[in-house]
């Protein structure tokens, strides 16, 4: 696993008497999208701060381009659920100030056309003027990614970033996200309850099992060819198989393979599987 970009090597996070969860090892190549689905509490913001460099791990490491993670890295960007802008600026300024920490040299006039361009690419230059008060949700979400990929981060962290929009919106959104990221074939590591939001953008989703001490019990990758749409993922060869199995887990498996792991378990070793290539995915409608 040396050889990902991001190498996750035997992650556990402890507190007193509880163990969210331990030994977790799992790699992320460099331009890949990985999404990790699971119950709530089994511990996927966790594992987005240690990676962030936020939170550090009871054990294990982190190893990121060859170097272990000590703290936050301009490197690594993050959107979180909540749009976490700076209330008393404007859209353009809070762009502009995450550029000033990237670039010190910059002139004003340099950081204020780089921010303007950012929130051109997520449609919002009308309203690079406006304090987050005056956006909606969505805008202000917008606002958040415009910011995270100004910035140009080796990696991106999100930890669902849609889940607080309408249906609508969220849609919209990743749509936006999609493109964006194959734009800059940004790697890219998204935390997620939305089984179809995963299968749109994820090369590979990781399945956890419920907390406490959850496991990361297997990796499913996704071979549905891009582009994708979100309007005819739906019908592409496959996606049913892989809905189905994914929904599974999160309704059964999550559960039932809960706690101790089977035995001879190596957590270095998570299988692969692959179900949309499935006999059954092709015969799916
Ligand atoms: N200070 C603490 N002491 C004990 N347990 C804690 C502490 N802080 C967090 N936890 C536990 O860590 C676990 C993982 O939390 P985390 O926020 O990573 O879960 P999550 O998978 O992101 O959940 P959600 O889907 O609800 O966002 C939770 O079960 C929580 O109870
Ligand atoms: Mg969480």
């Amino acid at each position: 696993m040396r050889h990902a970009y991001v190498s996750v090597e035997g992650i556990a996070r402890r507190y007193p008497g509880a163990t969210v969860f331990e030994d977790l090892w799992f790699g992320v190549n460099r331009g890949e999208f990985v999404c990790v689905v699971g119950h709530s509490g089994c511990g996927k913001t966790t594992v987005l701060n240690i990676l962030a460099g936020l939170e550090a791990p009871s054990a294990g490491e982190v190893i990121v381009d060859g170097q272990a993670i000590e703290g936050p890295s301009l490197d690594r960007a993050v959107i979180f659920q909540g749009h976490a802008l700076m209330p008393w600026m404007t859209a353009e300024q809070n762009v502009g100030f995450a550029l000033s920490c990237r670039h010190r040299g910059w002139p004003r006039a340099r950081l204020r056309e780089a921010a303007r361009a950012a929130l051109v690419r997520v449609g919002l230059e009308q309203a690079a003027e406006k304090k987050p008060s005056q956006l909606s949700g969505g805008m202000k979400q917008r606002v958040g990614i415009a910011r995270a990929l100004a910035i140009e981060p080796k990696m991106l962290l999100m930890d669902e970033p849609f889940s607080a929009l309408d249906a609508l919106t969220r849609g919209v959104l990743q749509d936006e996200v999609a493109r964006l990221v194959a734009e800059a074939d940004q790697t890219a590591f998204m935390i997620t309850h939305d089984v179809d939001e995963a299968i749109l953008l994820a090369d590979r989703i990781l399945l956890m099992t419920n907390g406490p001490e959850a496991r990361l019990a297997e990796i499913v990758v996704n071979t549905l060819p891009r582009p994708r749409q979100r309007a005819t993922l739906h019908r592409m060869p496959g996606y049913h198989a892989l809905r189905d199995h994914i929904l599974e887990f999160l309704i059964t498996r999550s559960r039932t393979l809960a706690g101790a792991p089977p035995a001879g378990w190596d957590p270095r070793r998570v299988p692969e599987l692959r179900p949309a290539d499935a006999p059954a995915a092709l015969a799916a409608p």
